[in-house]
């Protein structure tokens, strides 16, 4: 096929997309208002990709995916079903098993998508560790209304460390300037070129950071060098008290540390959006299953912790941006 572009004539090559755990009620009119705009045709499950169903995206070229697992069985299933390319409608693509993708000869890509919906989750996060609003919460339900153990910690007092001076990273800082926090970033590419940033955060060292920090908030990436870059030693050198928030990704912070640390009382709260070994469960409904994940029950029973189901990117600004930057992403991965 050809079409017109400027003044040549550029060939299309048609592409066909099998979109995995497509949700209707939220992503369904996003993808087929750019399939439409891109000439993609797509198909869909509502399903996450098992080594039985791979044979639904026979006759695609890319199959779309979010967080479920691809390993390699999985994915030598989708490379005798045709597929050339696995995007990840996700930022993190710690969930496909990337060794053995290349090993087969396919590609895998995630996205970039609008760092809002995580920035402002993880502010609330940190208003709600200040305001101990949980504990208010649960103790207000039960008719206690009472001040004791309720005296919040003004946020605009707060030392706050941000690790990882990337989209998200920059998008907290930017919004905790407007709460007058200090504002420490440790990054590996320190974003010079960034003025606000440059105004409103002071760049320093990992140790110095966690030293120096009332609330101390994850944004890095999900690669395996960060595996517990929050460890027993990194949690000795925290204040007393410290508020801790990960909006990243589970494994960058050792689980068993932190539970250790909320019971010896050096964490004064604990924020997190995920958890070690989360993978494969969130965003189904488990109501009548016994689930093995015990860290989030114990997290879940203390007042000043809790993990919420990995939703920081759920708004409407990002998930209209998941699905047409993916989409767009795979078209340009064909006509390249
Ligand atoms: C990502 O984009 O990397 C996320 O963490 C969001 C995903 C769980 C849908």
């Amino acid at each position: 096929m050809l079409a017109q572009k400027g003044n040549c004539e550029v060939k299309i090559v048609p592409m066909k997309v099998f979109v995995y755990n497509l949700r209707e009620f939220d992503e369904k009119p996003f993808f087929d208002e750019i399939s439409a705009q891109l000439g993609i045709e797509y198909r869909y499950t509502d399903a996450a990709p098992t080594v039985e169903n791979a044979s639904l995206a026979e006759g695609c070229d890319a199959v779309s995916i979010i967080t479920c697992p691809v390993d390699e069985p999985r994915i030598r299933a989708l490379k005798d079903a045709g597929i050339k390319l696995i995007m990840s409608r996700t930022v993190g693509t710690d969930h496909v098993d990337k060794t053995a993708a290349s090993r087969l000869g396919i590609d895998v890509l995630g996205i970039t998508y609008s760092p809002s919906a995580v920035a402002d989750y993880t502010v609330m996060l940190m208003l709600m560790g200040c305001r101990h609003f949980k504990y208010m919460l649960m103790r207000s339900i039960a008719q206690d209304y009472g001040l004791k153990g309720r005296l919040a910690k003004d946020i605009c007092t707060q030392t706050v460390g941000l690790i990882g001076g990337g989209a998200i990273g920059k998008a907290v800082a930017k919004r905790l300037s407007g709460f007058g926090c200090r504002i420490l970033m440790n990054s590996l590419h320190p974003d010079k070129q960034d003025e606000d940033i440059k105004n409103i955060a002071e760049y320093t060292d990992f140790d110095h950071l966690i030293a120096e920090s009332d609330i101390i908030s994850l944004h890095v990436s999900g690669v395996e060098k960060n595996r517990h870059l929050i460890d027993r030693t990194a949690f000795s050198k925290m204040k007393n008290g410290v508020m801790v928030i990960n909006t990243s990704r589970g494994f960058v912070m050792d689980t068993s540390a932190l539970i250790e640390n909320i019971e010896n009382g050096k964490i004064g709260f604990a924020g997190l959006d995920v958890i070690e070994n989360e993978i494969g469960r969130y965003y189904y409904d488990h109501e009548d299953e016994v689930l093995t994940n015990r860290d989030i029950s114990i997290i879940n029973g203390f007042p000043n912790a809790f993990v919420t189901p990995h939703m920081a990117f759920y708004s409407e600004l990002a998930v209209k941006d998941m699905v047409f930057n993916s989409m767009r992403k795979i078209k340009e991965y064909f006509e390249k």
